[in-house]
This record gives structure tokens, sequence and C-alpha cells, in this order.
């Protein structure tokens, strides 16, 4: 994709309690986001980000050294990643590892993301993502029977923190209808400087493109219709810690790499309906003693 178009600035809307006026119901059906700031305070912003780095603290690198990054894809083809969707697994970012294999900077610097089931297995993350409020919004955008899918507790390192290229998420979290829907929290400052999303607004009417899934052992990418996304319009999801930006499944987006000195964290939590099918094939799976769950 070129980089031609110039870069919009985002609808800014709020809600005291998950409640959505029609004008925002409308802003989230055209444009495909919702960006709502101060969704979140401060400090249970704070709370998530002391609980993350405790579970970084009690990660042992030697253990696992799988790097995620969307270019080379080679966390795919590791057992590590494909079994993650009902644990608490870290990933590091490419540019981690020294060619001896060692860790150029300290481990809490040098994760990209850990993901994906924190919601069910840490009380603070779950704390976090079970509230009145969020079931009430899931219920506005139109969720009869929110699942909560996937959480992701992603880094964006100072200095290293990858880019990631252009998707919509419903190519991984896919269900038939497409219900998928991302829940992204900024809890610290995003900024383009350090990582900010950047997204196509209306393009999320378009047909899925691509799917991620099993075949045999492997994980692929199944292309399902090869034509471009547009270029413009685009618009910078820059949002101060607290926001909230409601992805829609299909919306494309994409975020740039940190090369700032400040780190870019935030939290994801994906939510599929459950009166849609989830195919066995998606590459997300969970054992029988760990059911999805509503908020
Ligand atoms: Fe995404």
């Amino acid at each position: 994709m070129s980089g031609s178009g110039e870069l919009g600035a985002p609808r800014r809307f709020r809600t005291a309690d998950g409640g959505l006026t029609a004008e925002m119901r409308a802003a989230f059906e055209s444009d495909g986001y919702l960006l709502l700031e101060d969704f979140v305070a401060p400090e249970d912003c704070d709370r998530l980000r002391s609980r993350a780095l405790e579970l970084v603290a009690g990660f042992d690198p030697a253990e696992h050294r799988t790097v995620f990054s969307t270019a080379s894809r080679a966390h795919a083809a590791a057992e590590y990643f494909q079994s993650s969707g009902d644990k608490i697994r870290f990933f590091f970012e490419e540019d981690a590892f020294d060619p001896a294999g060692e860790l150029r900077q300290a481990k809490v610097l040098s994760i990209n993301k850990f993901g994906h089931a924190m919601h069910d297995l840490d009380p603070d993350f779950e704390a976090f993502s079970r509230t009145a409020k969020l079931r009430r919004l899931a219920g506005e955008i139109g969720f009869r029977q929110p699942l909560l899918l996937q959480s992701m507790y992603i880094f964006k390192q100072p200095r290293i923190g990858g880019e990631v290229g252009w998707h919509v998420d419903s190519t991984y979290l896919y269900t038939e209808p497409l219900s998928c829907v991302g829940f992204w929290f900024a809890l610290e400052d995003a900024t383009l400087e350090n990582g900010a999303m950047i997204c196509l607004p209306g393009a999320h009417r378009q047909k899925l493109r691509t799917r991620f899934l099993r075949r045999g052992g492997a994980l692929v990418t199944e292309t399902l219709d090869s034509s471009p996304w547009p270029d413009d319009p685009r618009v910078a999801l820059e949002a101060r810690k607290g926001s909230l930006v409601v992805l829609h499944g299909q919306l494309p987006h994409f975020s740039g790499p940190n090369r700032s000195d400040r780190s870019r964290h935030a939290y994801t939590l994906h939510v599929i309906d459950g009166v849609c099918r989830y195919p066995d094939d998606n590459w997300l799976r969970r054992g029988s003693d760990m059911p999805l769950r509503g908020f």
C-alpha cells in the first residue's frame, strides 16, 4: 500500500457508562472505529501496567524465545504460539536478540506482547476486562451474546517496538458471519512518534481479504479476495492514556515502529458473538475445560 494520502484526525467521543448516542453509533457504523476518551481511569491503566510488568518478571526467557513479527511469520511455526489461545505466553520483539542469541537489553524492554487469555486466567486482567461499562458498550454496538475470545498486552517498546503491518482482525478471529470487534485501550499516550495506529475509515464495509487458519499442522494465510485496500482516507488514531478505541473487525489498520524513547503500552480485548459459528480450523483454540465467557 503506497503512502500517498494525508493523515486525518479521528472523531473523539466520551461515554460515562458505556451508553452511546445516536451520533456515536452512526460514527462507528460509517467509520469502523469509535474513539472514546477517558473510558478508563488513569489509576486502572497504571494497575494493569504494573500487573503486566509482574507477569513479565515471572517469565523465564530461557524457556521460550518466540519472536512475534508480522513480517517474518516465524512465530506461526512455533507450537508455543499455536497453543497460546488459552494461556498467557510471551513473544519477543524482532530486534530483541543479538546475533549470538542474547537479549540486547533488559527482558522487560524486549517483549513485544503477551497473550492470549489473561482475561480468563489473571484476576487483574479479568477485572479490567469484565466491567458493566464494557458489557453495556458491547450491547450498544450490536452484540447479542458477546464472548471474550482473546486478550493481548502490547508493549510497543521504545526504539525497538516493531511495526504491525496492515491487517484486519477478522482475518485472525473469524466467525460466520463475521462478528469480531477489538477493544483497544491506550494504557499510555499513543502518538505517531511512538507507534499509534493508523486506519482506513469506511473500508470495514469491504469484503474480507484473507483468513489465517490451521491446515495440517501449520498456520497458513488463505486469500479470499486479492483486491487491494484503498490508500485513502487515512486517520491517525492518536489516543491519550485511558482512551478506548473500538475497532470493527474488518477495519484495516496498521501501526508503525516505535523509534522514540517512549513506550506505547496498550491492552486489546477481542470479542465475538456467540450466535455466530466459530470454525474448527481457526488458529485460536481453547481446551474444553476453558469455554469462552461473556462480560
Ligand atoms: Fe489488529
